[in-house]
């Protein structure tokens, strides 16, 4: 009775080891041999870490994955599964923060050319593709200001040109956009976000269209160390479990926000796709199976003090540089996500200081309006 409950575990138990064990030499050459079929060393390779990356690959609808260490680690290997030193990347404008920061300070340093694409040319970029242009870099949904992007049209300009479009689909996660479905030919996470859910793990994910790439992305894994460690991936595997209900809640959640937060006297602009007056709402609507993620973001009065006395009035929605948790958070793209970026960068997209941008988590909405009215009543 025992052996068997032992043997068969409802769930995948955590294989926190570094290395694998072999009884004789046939078992090591079987390893070699038959990939996939057993395990060595866990920057290889490791049950929970794949477990993870086939859970995404089966939600994206790839033909392979791979879990890594980090969305930027994620990012990393998308992008060197497709350039190398020669080559010249496209990246849309409204990227997050560190994507913009690791393609025009880290990989221009290896060789690599780098064209950020504003986003009014997003559907007719065919000027700035270059014969060396391999790659262009898009998010689904992007930072702060929710500009959606229709994938499949950016995916007609991309194969046109023969460049590969590789999607950061973060902010909307499969269950609202499937961007490999749309053309894209690679999708990456930061499973930091919505995929894990909990604000408790650090992690990334790559999934290709083609199976020849996902194994390209996973040889790039293991030779520069970006491996995810089984702890994380169990927890993320965990969490993934509950990500379409938590997707419906995030998005209920956040229409409702936002539409408080449209008519609330001391609120500017409020960026919410899922709001009828947003430019994409109608394309996000449809690309997004009529949801619009747990995202959004809205000005107050561009002034420090006047920030500082609305993330003091908070009591529930902590003021915490990330998203996509079961709690709501407000982050300041201006001092966070988009510090990096130079005055005249942010100026451009829009990220003044009173830009607010919150994480709505799948608490009840009434409680987050309650808390919202309270820090706006403060200024
Ligand atoms: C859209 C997007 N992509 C990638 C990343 C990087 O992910 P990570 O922090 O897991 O490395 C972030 C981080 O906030 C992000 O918002």
């Amino acid at each position: 009775m025992f052996a068997a409950v032992f043997i068969s575990p409802k769930v995948t138990p955590i294989y926190q080891t570094s290395v694998f064990t072999f009884e004789d030499l046939n078992a090591l050459e079987a390893y070699f041999e038959q990939p996939g079929q057993s395990y060595m060393y866990s920057r290889n390779g490791n049950p929970n870490t794949d477990e993870l990356a086939e859970d995404v690959n089966q939600l994206e609808r790839g033909q392979g994955a791979v879990a890594t260490s980090s969305g930027m680690s994620a990012i990393l290997t998308a992008l060197l599964v497709y350039c190398q030193a020669g080559d010249h990347v496209l990246s849309a404008e409204e990227v997050y923060g560190g994507s913009a920061a690791l393609l025009s300070q880290e990989l221009t340093r290896m060789g690599v050319q780098i064209t950020f694409v504003p986003m009014a040319e997003m559907y007719s970029f065919e000027a700035q593709i270059q014969p060396n242009t391999k790659v262009m870099l898009v998010e689904t949904i992007s930072n702060p200001k929710m500009t959606v992007l229709d994938i499949a049209k950016v995916a007609q300009v991309c194969q046109a040109k023969d460049v590969k479009l590789v999607v950061d689909n973060t902010f909307a996660s499969p269950v609202i956009t499937r961007p490999l479905e749309l053309g894209a030919d690679m999708v990456i996470h930061s499973v930091t976000k919505y995929l894990s859910g909990h604000s408790d793990v650090t992690a990334g994910v790559v999934i290709a269209k083609e199976a020849t790439d996902a194994q390209r992305a996973k040889q790039i894994v293991v030779a520069w160390g970006l491996t995810l460690s089984p702890f994380e991936s169990w927890l993320a595997a965990r969490g993934l479990k509950t990500l379409k209900l938590r997707m419906r809640q995030h998005s209920e959640n956040a229409l409702v926000l936002a539409t408080y937060l449209q008519q609330h006297p001391k609120v500017g602009e409020v960026f919410y796709p899922g709001l009828p007056d947003h430019p994409q709402h109608e394309m996000a609507a449809t690309q997004g199976n009529g949801q619009f993620g747990g995202m959004l973001s809205f000005r107050i009065t561009d002034d420090v003090e006047t920030v500082n006395r609305f993330l003091r009035g908070l009591t529930h929605m902590p003021f915490a540089p990330s998203l996509a948790g079961v709690v709501s958070s407000i982050s300041y793209p201006k001092g966070t996500s988009h510090r990096a970026l130079t005055p005249e960068q942010r100026e451009n997209l829009g990220i003044t200081i009173g830009l607010i941008r919150l994480s709505v988590g799948i608490e009840e909405p009434e409680e987050l309006i309650a808390d919202l009215e309270k820090a706006l009543a403060a200024i």
